[in-house]
């Protein structure tokens, strides 16, 4: 019974839906794996190359914690792109994921019973994060239209022991992107109520429909109050690389790097001069990939909409559908786990990603359209057998 010397709060935790699906789906033939966002394409092979010959040229030792100056100030550059001054030597620290930049932000800023404002549905990892930390989650619900935000529903989950807003544009789960007038009203309300946002910005390169990508901390007064999130696992198909980073206001960024190093000591060496390759390019790779996820988008809303029962609103930015299931089960769990036995189709439950997201399913786009035509197929026999 080693369990008993873990934390309490920790026994208590179920351990996360998505490595308990993975986990169950490892031992099964002819599913249709269509659960965690992990793009299908390799590295852009540029990236692989600069890993590589660093490792041969011996860039195998500690780096600064913070991550190598190269990629700080990549990073820096980057960002003008968003009309964001970034100072590379006190405003970033690049961590081995953007999981971890998440991880070290709440854990250096929520004190027992802070109260961390998060929309609901969005990422399934920022609830239990905040918990673990003895903070308590506060959910806001999204809009029922098109999950953009409510300001009034904000507003009134507001108290004065509210200290964070988590925003995630374009939000995992429901690929809304969130307009620059959105932004300026949370921006009010940020600096209303004090309160520091956290922006995760990772699907920023994948917006649809000629929409602009706007930033949390370009918006006037918000860089100050902002922890901006990053990752290079989607932009550049590197999420087993594990690379990531956060741009913070440097006051921040000093506290976090008191604890930082005993985190992590700092990230891999040969995986950060790789990051460097990653963001001077060339981009065409990435723009091939931005331009498939959005073939695959089209041709997928279009053939759910096909199917009898099923509504699938065309998501804004990100690689994920969230189709509206409603009319064919109440219970978006029930629908995944009858989708899994009967057809062998391993999707999310709506409802993971926070109690707002029920009577949806999360499709991520990260298979070629053959694979996703076969699941349409499979999930069409599936809506036809169970529709009332
Ligand atoms: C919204 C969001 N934030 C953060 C992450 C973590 O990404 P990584 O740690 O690979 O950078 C993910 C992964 O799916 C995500 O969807």
């Amino acid at each position: 019974m080693s369990e008993r010397w873990a934390r309490g709060i920790l026994r208590e935790m179920e351990p996360s839906l998505i490595r308990r699906l993975a986990a169950a789906l490892m031992m099964l033939k002819d599913v249709i794996v269509l659960a965690g966002g992990d793009p299908d394409f390799p590295t852009p092979s540029h990236i692989v190359e600069a890993a590589v010959k660093a490792l041969k040229e011996g860039v195998t030792h500690y780096t600064p914690t913070q991550g190598i100056p190269q990629l700080r100030e990549a990073i820096a550059a980057y960002y003008k792109k968003f009309g964001v001054e970034v100072d590379p030597e006190k405003e970033v620290i690049v961590t081995p994921g953007s999981q971890q930049a998440l991880y070290l932000t709440l854990a250096c800023t929520v004190e027992p019973g802070d109260e961390v404002l998060i929309p609901d549905p969005s990422y399934l990892v920022y609830v239990p994060t905040v918990r673990f930390l003895g903070g308590k989650p506060v959910r806001f619900a999204l809009k029922a239209e098109g999950f953009h935000l409510d300001l009034e529903e904000i507003k009134a989950r507001i108290t004065d022991r509210s200290k964070i807003l988590i925003l995630c544009s374009p939000n995992n789960p429901t690929g809304t992107v969130f307009t620059e007038e959105e932004l300026k009203g949370v921006a009010e309300l940020a600096e209303e109520h004090d309160l520091l946002v956290i922006s995760d910005e990772i699907y920023s390169e994948f917006v649809w429909d000629g929409r602009r990508y706007v930033s949390m901390a370009s918006i006037p007064g918000m860089k100050e109050r902002t922890v901006v999130v990053v990752s290079f696992s989607k932009t550049f198909a590197m999420t087993g690389w594990r690379l990531g980073y956060l741009i913070a206001p440097g006051g921040l960024v000093e506290q976090m790097l008191k604890i930082q190093g005993n985190m992590v000591l700092c990230p891999t060496a040969h995986v950060q001069v790789a990051g460097v390759a990653a963001l001077t390019g060339p981009w065409e790779p990435i723009k091939k990939m931005a331009e498939e996820y959005n073939r695959r988008r089209e041709y997928l809303v279009k053939r759910l909409n096909e199917i009898e029962g099923i509504n699938c609103p065309k998501p804004e930015g990100a690689f994920y559908l969230f189709p509206d299931i409603s009319e064919v089960s109440k219970s978006s769990v029930e629908f995944c786990e009858g989708l899994m036995k009967e057809k062998r189709v391993a999707i999310v439950p709506g409802s993971a990603f926070g109690p707002h997201g029920e009577g949806h399913v999360r499709i991520p786009l990260v298979k070629p359209i053959e694979v996703l035509e076969e699941a349409a197929n499979r999930i069409e026999a599936y809506v036809k057998e169970h529709r009332a």
